[in-house]
Parts: structure tokens; sequence; C-alpha cells
């Protein structure tokens, strides 16, 4: 390992101690849920995205399959596709296989090995196509450092978007807006409010992986940050909450227990809860709305026939 990257490991394994202990000494426990995403993460959250409850993934998909057309009309000629976050890169290949000329494609993400790898990929499939990748973090960044290259259309896919709050949510497009510039344009998928049922069961699955997912966090504490928390007196807790339109994900202390990690010892209450993550849903008006309000123009909205999930295309103005 060189220097360098020994060195950004080390200031990532400092932060992800610092996020630990200030999270779980807080009066309201929580966890930062970037955490959710090392490999083992990574991998069940594929496997979540398959999953028969979790509709989102297929909905969002057979949207952009039926209506991919129409985007590439709307995109246009010569235009640079920028992708916030790392989505699967099957979203992405819809809209690539649709719009035949784009000036580039610029995939944002925090993970340089998952950059590299993707980028490899897409170069094989798509030997025409400029791809530049930007490693950052697309919440933090302040400009994009690419030449010009048409005009700039963004893409959320995932109802990402919904893992904000919605004052981050406005706060995230008032910068993909700045970042991409006026005259280009936003594609983002907002999951929709429905019966709590079936909101309930998206994120608490019969087979369990969406609990071994959160889970997970736990394990990757006693492992990177010598913690001993046992996954036995924890459980998973997803739920529908309709009065905040949103769904709430929670690990909940089965007993009342003392934790270790990081140096630092964490009291647990029995049925405490640490919040590890929320997933707004959305109206297609009150997303309409919110992207009003943050100065971007809804231009065109898809959605499935159960109107289950939405994809919005914004103007910049
Ligand atoms: N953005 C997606 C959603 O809100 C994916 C996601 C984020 C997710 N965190 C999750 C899915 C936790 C299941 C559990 O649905």
């Amino acid at each position: 390992m060189n220097v360098v990257l020994m060195q950004r490991s080390e200031a990532e394994h400092a932060r992800f101690a610092a996020d630990v202990r200030k999270g779980l000494s807080m009066p309201h426990k929580a966890l930062p849920p970037k955490y959710l995403y090392d490999a083992r993460g990574s991998a069940l959250f594929d496997q979540i995205c398959g999953l028969p409850e979790y509709y989102l993934t297929r909905t969002e998909t057979g949207i952009l399959r039926a209506r991919s057309g129409e985007m590439a009309a709307l995109i246009g000629s010569h235009a640079t596709l920028v992708e916030f976050g790392s989505g699967s890169s099957v979203k992405t290949r819809i809209l690539l296989d649709a719009v035949r000329d784009l000036a580039a494609y610029v995939p944002i993400d925090v993970s340089r090995d998952y950059l590299r790898r993707a980028s490899a990929r897409l170069a094989a499939d798509y030997p025409a196509l400029r791809v530049h990748t930007v490693v950052a973090d697309y919440m933090e960044l302040e400009r994009l450092p690419i030449a010009n290259g048409g005009r700039r259309i963004g893409f959320f896919p995932g109802s990402t978007i919904g893992n904000l709050t919605p004052s981050e949510a406005r706060r995230f497009l008032r910068r993909a807006a700045r970042l991409l510039g006026s005259g280009g344009a936003l594609i983002v998928g907002a999951d929709l409010a429905k019966e709590k049922d079936v909101l309930d069961r998206a994120y608490d699955d019969s087979a369990g992986v969406t609990a071994e997912f959160i889970l997970n966090i736990l394990d990757r504490i006693n492992r990177e940050l010598d913690g001993d928390f046992d996954r036995s007196f924890f459980r998973h807790v997803a739920f529908y909450n309709p009065e905040a339109s949103r769904v709430e994900l929670y690990l909940e202390s089965t007993e009342a227990q003392v934790t270790h990690a990081a140096h630092e010892s964490f009291v647990f209450r029995r049925d405490e809860r640490i919040h590890v993550e929320y997933s707004y849903k959305y109206s297609i008006d009150g997303f309409r709305a919110l992207a009003h309000a943050s100065g971007l123009m809804p231009a065109q909205v898809w959605t499935d026939a159960d109107n289950l999930f939405s994809v919005h295309f914004l103007d910049i103005p």
C-alpha cells in the first residue's frame, strides 16, 4: 500500500471512529447510513434490489426502459451525462443505450474502486463513450472538473433523494443545479407514498435481507473499531410513518446493556433505538413543488401503471 492510500484510510478510520462515538453518545442515538456500505453491505444492498417486496428497483428500471426514448429526446444531442453517486450501472446503461451521441459520461462517487471498475466495464461495452470519473462526495462538490461538453444532464436514480430530509433534498437540488449549470437538467427517481403495509414490507422483507443489511453495521463497528456489539441483542425495526411521509429504519436494543467500541462505552436502555436511515416518500405534486422551491422547473414526470414510483425530468433555468 502506498503512503497516500494509507493516509486516506487512516483518516477514514478516524472519521468512522469519531462518527460512531458521537452518534452513540447523543440522547437520540444515530449512525450515519453511509457506513452501511462496506463490501458485505454493498453485496446485501444488491440483494435487496432483487427482493420481491422491494419494488423500487424493478419499477424504476421498468419506467426507464419504457421511457428512455422520450428521455433521449429531452436530453438532445451532445449532452454530458453526470451521475450522482453509485447507482447500479444497469440503470445508467438504459440511458446510454438510448442517447447515442453523448459528449461524455461523468460518474461521481466517493469510492475510487467502484469508479475504476465501473468505468472499465463501460469502456469495454461503449468504446466510443468518453468516461470522466470524479472521486468526490457529491454533497460536498463545488464544481465539476470537466471541460465544456454541451448541456449537462444529471442522473440521480434509486430514490436516493428520499434518504435526505426534505431540507437536505432542497440543498442537494440547488447544488446539483449549480454544478450542472443553466440550460442543463436533472433526471431524478423518487419513490411515491403508498399503503403502509407495502412500504413496511419493502423495508422489512420476509427473507430478512434488509435486517441483515442494517445489522451488518454492528459487525463493521466490531471489526474496524474493536467493538463488542452482540447482534443477538439488537433487532432491525423499520416502518412507514405516514405523518412524516417516511420509512424509518432503526436498530433496537432488546436488553438494557453496555457496549464498547472506539475506546468508548455506550449505555442502552431496553428498547432504545439507534436511528440509521430515513426513506422519504413523496407525492408527484409534492416532489414537483420541492423541485420548484429549489429553483428547478419540473418539465416531465413518468410513473408506472400502479403509481408506485416516479421519475422526474427537471429543467435548470
Ligand atoms: N434509496 C433507497 C431507498 O430508500 C435505498 C436504500 C437506502 C435502502 N437505505 C436503505 C433500502 C435501507 C433498504 C434499506 O429505498
